[in-house]
């Protein structure tokens, strides 16, 4: 809709959902209206035709705050054209946790975390949603929030921990609030994408050093895209090729019936599906975690991770049936990297 009036509402702990709700309102534009505020300086949102909300992480799910404030205005977000985005460490869609305490192995990551919030507010029909990555600045965490950082590097798997060595992590990827503010532009105001993104950057830049005493240290570890574990708790493997999602769903089902394997989906977004899949008549229940799903940032190419859990041993049938379902997915030189 040509001359929209939108707001951005944020919900901030240390600063980084505000810094992009105003490199988002760059993106819009300053010629197009849009109000951005905190959640506690909002009281009805009545005279604004779309709404964005921004939010931190906690527990794999945006702020309390935010659903407070979701559930006291449902009736009208659910009339307007809304958008939602996180600040979150990780922004790999393609994981699978397996973590206390939730038993159940379930999506987690970036976009993921709307999964519980759009199923309890299921009137919600967001035109997108931002999984950003994010900042942290290690020193700085109050101290219940540095006990629970604590706890998690000693709980979580190593890889998922970018902030060992650094006291100021970033996992920020700019391509995502780039592609973000253009489906806003184009779903909320008929706009054509923005032409010279890279200007809005300055919103985010930062002369603060990873760490005092390693000027030279990176805040952004390196994202690796092709990985292959095999670990004595888990078998983990992932890859990117060129395909679109409907293509790799069909072809895991090719793969499945092949293997002769039992494939539920366990949940589709727009982006991604959690598959799994076990051997039938298998006495060990072995299962595979499939994720595949697609990047904002990486238009044209499909990611997939597979897990099993299963002990190394007796999982062999399961790491066997991997190998056989890449071998499909990257036939015809698909592969990337
Ligand atoms: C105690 C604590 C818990 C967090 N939990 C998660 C989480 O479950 N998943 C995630 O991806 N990021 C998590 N984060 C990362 C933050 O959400 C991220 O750093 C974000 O940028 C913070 O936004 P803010 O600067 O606007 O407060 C956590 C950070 C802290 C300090």
């Amino acid at each position: 809709m040509k001359n929209a009036k939108g707001l951005l509402v944020y919900d901030t702990c240390y600063g980084s959902t505000a810094e992009s709700a105003y490199w988002i309102k760059a993106l819009i534009g300053h010629e197009h209206y849009l109000e951005v505020k905190g959640l506690h300086q909002i009281l009805t949102l009545e005279p604004y035709d779309y709404v964005i909300i921004g939010s931190y992480t906690r527990w794999e799910k945006p702020s309390k705050d935010v659903y407070n404030f979701i559930e006291q205005h449902y009736a009208e977000l659910s009339k307007k054209q809304t958008a939602f985005y996180v600040h979150c460490g990780d922004c790999d869609e393609t994981t699978v946790m397996t973590m206390p305490p939730w038993k159940k192995p379930h999506l987690s990551s970036g976009r993921n975390y709307f999964i519980h919030m759009l199923t309890k507010f299921p009137d919600l029909k967001p035109v997108t949603l931002g999984g950003f990555g994010g900042r942290q600045v290690t020193p700085r965490l109050n101290r219940g929030d540095a006990l629970l950082i604590w706890l998690l590097e000693r709980t979580m798997p190593q890889d998922k921990c970018g902030w060992y060595g650094r006291d100021v992590w970033e996992s920020m990827i700019p391509k995502r609030v780039e592609a973000f503010a253009n489906d806003i532009r184009a779903h909320m105001l008929d706009l054509p994408p923005v032409h010279d993104p890279e200007k809005c950057h300055v919103f985010w830049s930062t002369e603060q050093p990873a760490l005092l005493s390693e000027r030279g240290k990176g805040k952004t570890p390196e994202r690796i895209f092709t990985v292959c574990k095999n670990t004595p708790r888990m078998f983990y493997s992932r890859s990117r090729f060129r395909s679109s999602l409907d293509e790799t769903v069909a072809l895991i089902n090719q793969w499945a019936r092949e293997a002769g394997l039992e494939l539920i989906e366990e949940q589709k977004t727009s982006y991604n599906v959690h598959f799994q899949a076990t051997k039938q008549g298998s006495k060990e229940n072995l299962i595979i975690h499939i994720v595949p799903a697609t990047f904002p940032e990486d238009p044209g190419n499909v990611h997939i991770a597979f897990r099993c859990n299963g002990k190394a041993g007796i999982r062999k049938s399961a790491e066997d049936d991997i190998v056989r379902a890449e071998a499909l997915l990257w036939a015809d030189g698909r592969k990337v990297d």
